[in-house]
């Protein structure tokens, strides 16, 4: 991890370092970036010795192992889960470990898929979908919800620029404590705005993005995100042979047929002659002909 970084942590990390100390190991590597890179650290009686120089204890890290839906930042020597609560929209917001990238849970659904893959494997089958898998010279993005960033670090890989947006300061202040996030505060090439993208879409120049990734919550919590007004801004922020990405859910499920049903029918009322589902990626896609 880089010098500096915040620590860290979930209960399968804690359990290494709880399982190195009970077969007397002087030492253990573990991962203090949900396992970005690993480290080896000391192990004392006053608990894990952090490159910070401070020891974790071991009631700390007791607590950690405890909670295998729960993520940890440490901080001063004591250890405080990755949650928060939002007043502006009455939603619980926390951190969810996988074996691989984090994902968030709002109002508790996560943000990603999980089941038979991982939120980093999730965000690059919608970035392939958005025709997002190479270099595109001269592309603009636009990333209409933010999360924890993943679609727009990924899109930031291979466009000039990339506009997100995020409704809700505290899933950003979420972001703000999850490693694999750190790219989205740290690229230059990611403009980060917060605010309601039904609005703010409304103020950017016609034709001005290339291609816009839509990775809305579910239905039933934006709506808004899913009607003909905000996909006919869409199409006008789209330029001539733009591409669309728009994530639903499972194509194959029952509710994710229905929805999809709707999203097809009022993407083609809003312009798009050719919206084809995708079914690995979970959603359809369309070009602005
Ligand atoms: C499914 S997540 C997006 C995940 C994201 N693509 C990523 O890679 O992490 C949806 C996000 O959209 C945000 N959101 C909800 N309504 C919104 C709106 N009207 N405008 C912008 N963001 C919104 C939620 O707070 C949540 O963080």
């Amino acid at each position: 991890m880089s010098g500096g970084a915040q620590i860290v942590l979930s209960a399968q990390h804690a359990r290494l370092a709880l399982e190195a100390r009970q077969i007397g190991s002087p030492a253990v590597v573990l991962s203090l970036d949900l396992g970005l890179s690993t480290a080896e650290l000391p192990l004392h009686d006053a608990g894990l010795l952090l490159p910070t120089g401070d020891y974790l204890g071991w009631g700390c890290l007791e607590e950690v192992a405890a909670a295998p839906t729960s993520c940890f930042v440490v901080e001063r020597g004591s250890v405080r889960k990755i949650q928060a609560f939002s007043a502006l929209t009455n939603r619980y917001y926390s951190l969810f470990p996988t074996a691989g990238a984090p994902t968030m849970l709002a109002a508790g659904l996560p943000m990603h898929r999980v089941q038979d893959t991982d939120p980093w494997r999730d965000t690059l089958s919608k970035i392939k979908a958005a025709g997002l898998a190479q270099r595109r010279a001269h592309w603009r993005v636009l990333d209409t919800c933010t999360g924890l960033g993943y679609t727009a670090i990924a899109a930031a890989r291979a466009a000039d620029e990339v506009v997100t947006i995020e409704l809700d300061p505290a899933a950003q202040e979420i972001a703000r404590h999850n490693p694999w996030s750190r790219p989205l505060f740290e690229l230059p090439t990611i403009r980060r705005l917060i605010g309601d993208s039904a609005d703010l879409i409304e103020q950017f120049e016609e034709a001005s993005f290339a291609c816009v990734i839509h990775d809305p919550p579910a239905f039933a919590l934006a709506g808004e995100l899913y009607g003909l007004r905000f996909y006919q801004q869409l199409w006008r922020v789209l330029r001539s042979g733009g591409r669309l990405f728009h994530y639903i859910g499972d194509l194959d499920s029952k509710s994710g047929a229905r929805v999809a049903r709707g999203v097809m029918e009022r993407l083609r009322q809003a312009g798009f002659p050719r919206v084809v589902p995708r079914y690995e990626a979970f959603g359809v896609a369309a070009v602005k002909e």
